[in-house]
């Protein structure tokens, strides 16, 4: 058997609604689809919507795992292209700040996982306890961020108490609902300009996905836009990022 990545890698943002689990959804699909062995945890664990953006119905979740009674095996839901999700609970709010025993279930459970390519991670937004966490075990820190100028003094703040907490110093960036690439590269050289002089951290271009009607369109009928729209722009823009990943 050909050897595994096993990589981590977690999608993490500021300010919410900025296209994180749009983003791990359709990269799975699309890394699956280069036979790229991936898993997907919806680490958005009070709030998670992984389950919806596929259309499953999972019948246990990330809860069941936690209270110990069920194995991380039992609640993987297989998706399309050999994506398999843990999913998440949605409106359970005792999960919000897992305790360390809890921690160290999930810990133990992600050790028992087959062999994987990639494990993408899609947190909540924010710097919650468990954001802190999911990015601190992980080997790939990537950040979402838009033009919105909220957006953008979130992502410094995030940045910096990842930095902070985790001792991290390297990090992605994904710049999202961008115009066309120059609007990115703008939106990129903001971020760095702000690092650059007030922390000790690296930020390294991932890519970016341009604004795209089609991304709507797809999410309302829970279906994927890599698979509805293969030739749109934010489709190729995507492709674009899982080919350095995989590269
Ligand atoms: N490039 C894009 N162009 C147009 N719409 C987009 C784009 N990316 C994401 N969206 C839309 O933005 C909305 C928010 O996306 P999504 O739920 O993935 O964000 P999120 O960061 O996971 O949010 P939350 O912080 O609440 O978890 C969705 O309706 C999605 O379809
Ligand atoms: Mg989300």
């Amino acid at each position: 058997m050909e050897k595994r990545r096993k990589k981590t890698i977690t999608i993490t943002s500021g300010k919410g609604g900025v296209g994180k689990s749009s983003i791990v959804s359709n990269m799975a699909y699309v890394l699956g689809g280069m036979k790229e062995s991936t898993y997907i945890l919806d680490a958005d664990l009070s709030l998670g919507n992984i389950d919806i953006m596929f259309g499953m119905t999972p019948q246990f979740n990330i809860k069941d795992l936690i209270l110990g009674k069920k194995s991380i095996r039992e609640i993987i839901v297989e998706g399309p292209c050999g994506i398999r999700v843990i999913p998440a609970t949605s409106g359970i709010a005792e999960f919000s700040n897992l305790s360390l025993e809890e921690r160290n279930i999930l810990l133990s459970s992600f050790l028992e996982l087959p062999e994987y390519d990639f494990l993408l991670v899609d947190t909540s937004a924010g710097i919650s306890s468990n954001v802190v966490y999911f990015n601190a075990i992980s080997e790939d820190i990537c950040i979402v961020v838009t033009p919105d100028p909220a957006s953008l003094t979130d992502s410094y703040a995030v940045i910096k108490v990842l930095h902070k907490n985790t001792g991290r110093k390297n990090f992605n960036i994904i710049v999202n609902m961008a115009k066309d690439e120059k609007e990115a590269v703008d939106v990129f050289k903001k971020i760095t300009r702000v690092t650059d002089r007030f922390l000790d951290v690296y930020l390294d271009f991932y890519g970016y996905i341009p604004v795209d009607k089609n991304i709507n369109i797809a999410t309302r009928k829970q279906k994927l836009w890599v698979e509805q729209f293969p030739d749109t722009l934010a489709t190729k823009a995507l492709q674009k990022i899982c080919d350095r990943m995989v590269a």
